[in-house]
């Protein structure tokens, strides 16, 4: 799935480039969308692991954020991110991005699988 982001002022940094925590907060948001879709139920992010921050996004630019679905295991799903700007750019990688499924008590509880996932 592809989601888009529009930089803007509050999205900068004191460098006038996009701060790093608002493309850490788009990517979980994203891919937490997609794992509340897969899931059916409330999921709470787990585990990311390495970012790789490769260039710099300026004021007006536009970023896509390809989101991949990786695996469904027990009660967790694991996704990647790809980052790039318009030109194809590659802006950054989230190698591994794990949310679970969780109950009302927040705990975690099984994904429902479906023949697409499984
Ligand atoms: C999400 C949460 C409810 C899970 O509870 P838990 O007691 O850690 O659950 P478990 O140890 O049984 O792990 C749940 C699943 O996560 C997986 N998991 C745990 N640690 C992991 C890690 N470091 N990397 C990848 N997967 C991991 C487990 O393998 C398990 O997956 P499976 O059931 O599909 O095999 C709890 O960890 C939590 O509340 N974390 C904070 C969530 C949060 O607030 N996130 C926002 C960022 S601050």
């Amino acid at each position: 799935m592809i989601y888009r982001f529009l930089v803007t002022q509050p999205h900068l940094n004191a460098h006038g480039t996009l701060h790093g925590g608002i493309l850490m907060k788009w990517v979980d948001e994203v891919c937490g969308i997609e794992a509340r879709l897969l899931s059916k139920s409330v999921v709470a992010t787990r585990h990311i692991k390495e970012i790789d921050f490769q260039s710099t996004v300026r004021l007006g630019d536009i970023v896509e954020v390809v989101v991949r679905h990786v695996e469904t295991r027990r009660t967790s799903m694991t996704f990647t991110a790809t980052v790039r700007d318009t030109s194809g750019t590659l802006i950054a990688n989230f190698e591994r991005v794990v949310f679970v499924a969780v109950d009302e008590c927040h705990r975690p509880i099984p994904v429902e699988r479906t023949g697409a996932d499984v």
